[in-house]
């Protein structure tokens, strides 16, 4: 028999989508699945037709998706909706907006981030998810450092370990392995 084809296709401005995807792909490929792992930015997707799972990946950013990732969902709108797909959003919000116990914060980000997307390119996905993503002082501009500043004391409580100086990393590996081996059972 054939193995079961999988596409992880994602968008990433930080690094942290690339991390996570790359985490899934291991899960996966240990789980005897054929693996191509595709960051948009750096290469186009010609044809999807051969593959059984797409799974979808972006970073969020001021709360909107990752041009490459909008360019893929157009492309291939009406082939997405005949597959079985599954979308990870990475988010540096979520584990603050939990911390502090943000319920209707985290509720309104779920539906904006992941539902309405989904509804927008009218597809079914069989699983999605929000990830924890990176704050890096290093890559930020003037004005969100400052911004950020004032939520600097609530990273470590909020779970963010900081991986290298400046940048905090809110990434549950449990909680991304835990997702990938869901999917695997779920395919
Ligand atoms: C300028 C800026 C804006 C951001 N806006 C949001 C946001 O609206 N919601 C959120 O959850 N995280 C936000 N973040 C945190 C990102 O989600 C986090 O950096 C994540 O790792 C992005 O994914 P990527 O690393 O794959 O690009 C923002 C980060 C920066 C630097």
């Amino acid at each position: 028999m054939e193995k079961t084809q999988i596409l992880i296709a994602y968008g990433t401005r930080y690094g942290a989508t690339a991390g996570t995807a790359e985490e899934i792909s291991k899960v996966l490929q240990g789980e005897g699945f054929e693996l191509k792992v595709v960051n948009l930015k750096e290469e186009k997707v010609k044809d999807i037709s051969n593959f059984d799972l797409i799974i979808i990946g972006n970073g969020m950013k001021m709360e909107m998706w990752t041009s490459n990732v909008k360019a893929f969902l157009k492309k291939f709108s009406n082939e997405l909706k005949e597959k079985k797909v599954a979308i990870f959003v990475s988010s540096g919000g979520r584990a603050l907006m939990e911390y502090k116990g943000e319920n209707d914060e985290i509720e309104r980000i779920t539906k904006k981030y992941l539902e309405d997307k989904a509804t927008k390119y009218d597809l079914n996905p069989i699983s999605m998810i929000m990830f924890g993503g990176i704050w890096d002082y290093n890559q930020m501009g003037k004005i969100y450092r400052k911004f950020l500043d004032a939520e600097k004391e609530n990273f470590i409580p909020a779970g963010f370990k900081e991986t290298e100086p400046g940048v905090y990393d809110s990434r549950n590996w449990d909680e991304i392995h835990k997702w990938a081996k869901e999917l695997a059972n779920t395919i």
